[in-house]
């Protein structure tokens, strides 16, 4: 069976632009939700086209310089939320920032993809600096607030449970449910800022080069401003010494 969609529908007229698609310019357009799916897909490469073009113009040698070699700086651990585009939000260019995003940007000791970038980022491409960058208003955590099970999620999210949980009394004493929310969204960013700390790779990079510094952010999606949290120097003691490793 067809799905047939008619009418304006509840789609942004702007996304679609009326050189490329005519027939949004027919305001009783009839059209079917498969072929709208195939020109929002179609609509990323022409604009990935024109993206390179444009970078050329403006820089003729930018991907020849950056086809054999990355050297960033900055290993950036983000929340997969799609109004949260790391580059975007910090100006910056291809090769100049590595990035791994997850659910409410989690460092979770025994998640392989995280410390397998971690890993190539530290030791490989030895970036100074990395950053965890939560923001306000995340479902991730709001989620991990409720009581809601959720299927598989539920795993990833007990992490944050447990960041409540230690936080307790702070948190409870906030009586606006927002408030808490953010709260624990700053406190789960400075959670996972020490979880890094807490790994055998940034513990023997920091006594190899005395480096990556680290770092814990919080973006605002109501205006978009970044707000440093929180740092660690390379060789900063730990909550407990159980998590200082002796022999690296
Ligand atoms: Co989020």
């Amino acid at each position: 069976m067809r799905i047939i969609k008619k009418g304006r529908g509840g789609f942004s007229r702007n996304f679609f632009d009326n050189k490329t698609y005519p027939e949004f310019n027919c305001l009783n357009a009839t059209f079917t939700i498969r072929s709208l799916q195939t020109m929002i897909y179609e609509k990323l490469l022409q604009d990935n086209k024109a993206w390179a073009d444009n970078m050329l113009v403006h820089d003729p040698e930018f991907f020849h310089r950056l086809m054999n070699v990355q050297t960033p700086e900055i290993l950036w651990i983000g929340c997969s939320d799609s109004r949260v585009p790391p580059d975007q939000i910090t100006q910056t260019k291809p090769g100049e920032i590595f990035i791994h995003r997850n659910v409410a940007n989690l460092v979770i000791h025994t998640d392989l993809n995280l410390l397998s970038v971690l890993q190539y980022a530290v030791e490989v491409l030895k970036v100074n600096h990395i950053i965890i960058c939560g923001h306000y208003g995340c479902g991730g955590v709001k989620a991990a607030m409720g009581r809601s099970s959720l299927g598989i999620i539920n795993k990833w999210l007990r992490n944050i449970k447990d960041v409540y949980r230690f936080h307790h009394d702070e948190l409870e004493a906030i009586p606006d449910e927002d408030k808490r929310l953010n709260r624990l969204i700053e406190l789960n960013i400075v959670e996972q800022v020490n979880n890094l700390a807490k790994t055998s790779i940034v513990q023997h990079a920091w006594k190899e080069r005395q480096a990556p510094h680290l770092h814990g952010w919080v973006y605002s999606l109501a205006d978009g401003i970044i707000n440093p949290l929180f740092d660690m120097a390379p060789g900063t003691h730990l909550e407990h010494p159980i998590y200082e490793y002796d022999n690296l």
